[in-house]
């Protein structure tokens, strides 16, 4: 069987994935069109070209200019069920969602409207496609604390929609330190809870974020190698990290693929995943970055089944659920 083929049939969560960042310039352009928004390109083809990122900044710069499409109810629906379907095409059986309400918030558009759509396509790709899912509420670390008290109260109504927070955006100069209280308030309501860390901050911001967020999965992670007291901590706790390879290439938080260390967190025994953060800006989907890890990196058929198999237990579904998705993976590894 062909690889790509192999990776496709692995039954895998989807446990790092921005549905921001999922948005295609084609469609980027259709929702700025419908809804009268100027995009600071002249067209598909010119925003492609300025997705030459040197860093997590000139990213995040571009990520935000482009969800200024996002406005309707609609637009998000239509961005997630885009979303689920490529990522069932891809073998995804579940996938937790990442949304950032304050980009949208910011900009007048209602946080109802933003969770209403994304919600819909929830139970629209469940019913139609027997994918499963949940949504995760990200703060934005580059913004105070104090806003992020505030979208967690406007999250307070809708909580039996929302599984979990998150903290992204710059993690240069915003360490996990500043979100404590927020944190600790999600975990008194019952949310479940991650946060990037050790992507391009230090490996201590992970340490952190498992010490004062008391997070349950760390984002990225890939940092955590700088310091072997918290690799034996990370492997005794068995830690999921949501390892994102196409987006460490594109934002050079390693030169090239090759230089890539999932290899070396399998080895070491991490409960590590594959995921694909932003696959509209880095070049694929997760079926993709499980492609181009695997050849550059070697990785064997039982090590990619190993990874698929590390997702399902790292997500937040119940034993009963992930019990059909275990069984089928086991089916494939020893076909
Ligand atoms: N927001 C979207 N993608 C992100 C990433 N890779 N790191 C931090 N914040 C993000
Ligand atoms: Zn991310």
């Amino acid at each position: 069987m062909e690889l790509m083929e192999y990776i496709r049939r692995l039954p895998k969560a989807e446990l790092h994935l921005h549905i921001e960042g999922s948005l295609e310039p084609e469609m980027m352009f259709e929702l700025a069109r419908r809804n009268g928004v100027v995009l600071p390109y002249a067209s598909v083809e010119a925003t492609r070209v300025a997705y030459a990122f040197t860093d997590l900044q000139s990213f995040l710069d571009i990520y935000y200019a482009g969800a200024a499409a996002l406005v309707r109810e609609a637009d998000f629906h239509d961005l997630a069920m885009a979303y689920f379907r490529r990522a069932q095409a891809d073998g995804v059986v579940h996938a937790e969602l990442f949304f950032d309400p304050q980009t949208h918030t910011a900009r007048g558009v209602a946080f109802e409207t933003v969770l209403d759509g994304l919600e819909r396509a929830a139970r629209e790709a469940q019913a139609e496609l027997g994918l499963s899912s949940r949504l995760i509420m990200c703060f934005l670390r580059h913004l105070p604390e104090a806003d992020a008290f505030a979208t967690l109260e406007q999250a307070r109504p809708h909580l039996a929609r929302i599984h979990g927070v998150g903290l992204d955006s710059s993690e240069r100069g915003h360490p996990p330190a500043e979100f404590q209280r927020v944190f600790a308030l999600a975990r008194e309501l019952g949310l479940r809870r991650v946060a990037h860390a050790g992507e391009e901050g230090p490996a201590a911001n992970v340490t952190d974020a498992l010490d004062l967020l008391k997070v349950e999965r760390i984002d990225h992670g890939v940092r955590s190698l700088e310091d072997p007291a918290l690799v034996r901590r990370l492997v005794r706790e068995q830690v999921p990290l949501t390892v994102c390879p196409l987006s460490n290439v594109k934002l050079r938080v390693f030169p090239a693929m090759a230089q890539h260390n999932l290899k070396r967190m399998l080895d070491l025994g991490l409960c590590v995943t594959v995921n694909s953060d932003d696959p509209a800006y880095f070049g694929g989907y997760i079926g993709q970055n499980f492609l181009e890890a695997a050849r550059a990196l070697d990785l064997t058929r039982a090590e990619l089944a190993t990874l698929a198999r590390n997702s399902l237990l790292a997500s937040f579904v119940s034993d009963a659920e992930r019990a059909p998705w275990l069984a089928r993976l086991e089916a494939v590894r020893s076909a």
